[in-house]
């Protein structure tokens, strides 16, 4: 039976929702562990209610050995004990309605942990047997096996694929036997998704939440479920340079849009609109579109806007391109600027606080719908100077496949008080925070009209109430000198963003609704100073 919901019924509500990501191990630790738990995550919900977002996206709190943060999933149904119990995730959820907030809980199907009984069972029976199916088992290559099947690459860097000994409960040197595939860590061995019981596995894991009231789901390496038949070679190194560019035998192949549709189907069975977001990175917004059609999923994130550097005419071809490619199929587009995988964007965007501020109200002035990330809204940068002997990201471990390293972004967060942990718990942090934190803290910021925190509260209650932000397919851009953006939506909302590094002087377009910095309104004139972003009703 569904659970009480108390959140306002609105059709259509994926459509404008500012979605904020909760990376659960370093957002609020209530058992004072120095890990961020799920009872921390509900203690904070008033936070996020008076933040003004519509929907929180956890990330994973599964059961895991946390090879990759959760990301490798022993039980799907069961909750890490570091994290709380289904009790807490049941609170968390049930709180969350009460405040008027929508859950989504991250859906990781392209790979499990090595630790899942399904994993653990087809090493324990064997070459041939039932549970060795569900994976990507193959004899190597090589007069002995002793090559890789083929020559894919793992996203953490190394071979993609990791061969294990012929009887794992006892081992021998000299004795080795088939390979498994794992795009990522070798602890996180890919699903085979052509195998029905793996199919019907995962409708069943969405029901499951489904029944306990979440309303969506962030779906995990989305455009990674299905494999080119025969797994073919690539023929060439360094293949992550083309992620995202060019089409993959192990990405974004044609057969995955069968198991979305599917998993439409499941979620059209819930009252509410319960909705699913895709990861997926794909070479063009047109492919990103196809997993949007509408008997698919409802989002996907938008990579190319991320990528996208502080540059006038680069933010407006992606902001262009972006809603030409979802508009034929009627699917929102999605903004994002940071996530738990990159560079926090005021560290990345080379600008600090004033220009993440400006990038924020550009990307919140666009039509659609957006994500933040825990702690851009109190403008926190990547921290860059972790010591090697405290970093966690397996990406670190294996030579780092992926551009950069991902743990200067999920330093946990500071809520109060002069020094660490500044109130994310009383044990410390499993990361260490910097020492200057003091004035980022949420206490710090509140009340105080010039902190990045009450500019997040500002344009997010705007964005609640004004017709010209929210849900929408079109901007209409006017004449603006170099590096300047000046764009209007129907009704009646302009957005002038200063991308260069020199003030410069406008005609106002209107009445001034919010500014990412101090304006110098005078005469029907008006300058912009370097990286500045202002909101304006016409
Ligand atoms: C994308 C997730 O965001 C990332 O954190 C994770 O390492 C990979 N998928 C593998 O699950």
């Amino acid at each position: 039976m569904t659970p009480q919901h108390n959140v306002t019924p609105a059709a259509d509500w994926w459509r404008h929702a500012v979605i904020y990501q909760v990376y659960p191990r370093s957002f609020a630790d209530a058992n004072g562990d120095g890990m961020g738990d799920l009872a921390g995550v509900r203690s904070r919900l008033p936070y996020l209610r008076d933040l003004g977002v519509d929907a929180v996206w956890l990330s994973p709190f599964y059961a895991s050995p946390q090879a990759d943060a959760g990301y490798d999933v022993a039980d799907y149904r069961t909750i890490d004990p570091m994290f709380g119990t289904l009790a807490d995730a049941e609170a968390v959820i049930a709180d969350a309605h009460g405040l008027g907030l929508r859950i989504i809980v991250d859906l990781v199907p392209n790979h499990c942990s090595d630790q899942h009984a399904w994993f653990r069972r087809a090493l324990a029976e064997g070459p041939g047997s039932a549970f060795r199916k569900r994976f990507h088992f193959r004899r190597g290559r090589g007069e002995n096996g002793e090559q890789p099947p083929n020559d894919w690459e793992s996203l953490f860097g190394g071979p993609a694929w990791t061969r294990v000994p012929v009887d794992p409960s006892a081992p021998k040197a000299g004795e080795e036997g088939e390979w498994y595939l794992h795009l990522f860590a070798p602890e996180q061995p890919d699903f085979n998704w052509d195998h029905p019981a793996v199919q019907d596995e995962f409708r069943s894991i969405l029901r499951f939440w489904l029944d306990l009231g979440v309303d969506g789901f962030r779906v995990d390496v989305a455009h990674g479920l299905v494999k080119a038949p025969g797994l073919p070679d690539m023929g060439h190194a360094e293949q992550l340079k083309l992620l995202g560019n060019q089409t993959l035998p192990f990405f974004d192949q044609d057969g995955v849009h069968e198991i979305y549709r599917s998993w439409r189907t499941v979620l059209d069975e819930y009252p509410g609109e319960r909705i699913a977001v895709a990861e997926a990175w794909t070479p063009t917004a047109e492919r990103t579109a196809r997993y949007l059609r509408p008997d698919e999923l409802h989002q996907a994130f938008n990579f190319h806007y991320l990528n996208t550097g502080w540059d006038a005419e680069a933010l407006r071809a992606a902001i262009d391109s972006s809603l030409d490619a979802m508009r034929p199929i009627g699917a929102p587009t999605t903004w994002v600027l940071s996530n738990h995988d990159v560079v926090r964007h005021r560290t990345r965007l080379g600008g600090g606080e004033d220009r993440a501020r400006a990038a924020t109200l550009l990307m919140l002035a666009l039509p659609g719908s957006a994500y933040l990330y825990q702690g851009e809204e109190l403008g926190l940068p990547e921290v860059t100077d972790l010591p090697d002997e405290v970093r966690q990201d397996p990406s670190f471990f294996r030579d780092s496949g992926q551009e950069g390293l991902r743990d200067g972004c999920r330093v946990p967060l500071p809520w109060n008080g002069d020094a660490p942990p500044y109130g994310f718990g009383d044990g410390g942090s499993w990361l260490p925070q910097p020492a200057d934190w003091a004035p980022l803290t949420v206490a710090a910021q509140t009340g105080d009209p010039a902190s990045t925190l009450e500019l997040y509260r500002t344009a997010l209650a705007l964005r609640r109430t004004h017709p010209g932000l929210g849900a929408g397919d079109a901007v209409e851009w006017r004449d603006a000198p170099d590096g300047v953006l000046v764009l209007r939506r129907p009704g009646g909302l302009v957005c002038t963003v200063n991308t260069t590094t020199a003030p410069v002087r406008l005609p106002s377009p209107g009445r001034l609704l919010l500014s990412s910095g101090a304006l110098d309104p005078t005469d029907g004139e008006f300058t912009l100073p370097a990286d500045t972003t202002a909101w304006w009703e016409e």
